[in-house]
């Protein structure tokens, strides 16, 4: 029998139990940095040294951090559905966690590039030296998708979203478009779980809202599925 296809959106809120902030829990700060000067590709040319520096921390920081139970019960579905997550995080927990599909729509912290983003390169969580070059000649950058560049893997995702059965939203403020919009390409009749501990009013009632921080509404949501069945 064909597997049930699930598809996860998520964002920072799903690694916040693991020790990493989410963006806008904090004044539109990130790490104390102004997001636009960290955070945008006109941040890049003003002050690459920054932009560099600050990667450099996170991909640190993203070191000493483990995937958290959300991360895991993601991936634990796949023995049971056809599962793709789309996230919007640059970490790897989704990884670590265990799932095997999964779409970084704003790129990844352990990958660099050339400034035309043509030449990605595996870096581990190794430091992008000041000053280093691409084998192009440009400077090597962090690949990530900033604020002003394209989104690549959106049509990707939009494809797997349109094939979806169940769509799960995990720990993200949906403020950030286009991959906010993903939700709008789910099916009529597919399910749609939103997982956040913080919900809006206004959430259409079609929705399923489970109120709780990623790790307990990952295990509502089993609990859910596995009725379902
Ligand atoms: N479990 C689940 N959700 C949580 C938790 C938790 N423990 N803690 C916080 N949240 C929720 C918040 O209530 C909020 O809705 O996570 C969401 C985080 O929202 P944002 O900080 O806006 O993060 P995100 O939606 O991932 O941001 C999107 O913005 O700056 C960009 O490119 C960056 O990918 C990022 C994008």
């Amino acid at each position: 029998m064909n597997k049930k296809k699930i598809v996860f959106l998520t964002g920072a809120g799903i690694s916040a139990e693991s020790g990493i902030s989410t963006f806008r829990d904090s004044d539109g700060l990130w790490e104390n940095h102004n997001v636009e000067d960290v955070a945008s590709i006109d941040g890049w040319y003003r002050n690459s040294g920054l932009v560099i520096d600050f990667y450099n921390e996170r991909r640190r920081q993203l070191k000493g951090c483990l995937p958290n139970n959300a991360h895991r019960l993601v991936a634990a579905l796949e023995s049971d559905y056809d599962v793709t997550v789309v996230t919007q995080n640059v970490d790897d927990l989704h990884e670590r966690g265990g799932s095997t599909k999964v779409i970084h729509l704003h790129g990844e912290l352990t990958k660099a590039c050339n400034e035309s983003k043509t030449q990605v390169v595996d870096i581990g969580y190794s430091d992008i030296e000041q000053g280093s070059r691409a084998s192009d000649g440009s400077r090597l950058r962090p690949f990530i998708v900033w604020f002003g560049e394209a989104v690549p893997l959106l049509e990707e995702a939009i494809k797997e979203v349109e094939k979806c059965d169940i769509m799960v939203v995990v720990g993200t403020s949906l403020a950030v478009y286009p991959a906010a919009g993903l939700v709008h390409y789910a099916p009529q009749n597919a399910t749609i779980y939103l997982i956040d501990p913080k919900i809006p009013g206004g959430t259409p009632s079609k929705v399923v809202a489970i109120e709780k921080k990623a790790t307990v509404g990952m295990e509502i949501l089993h609990k859910l599925l596995k009725n379902e069945q």
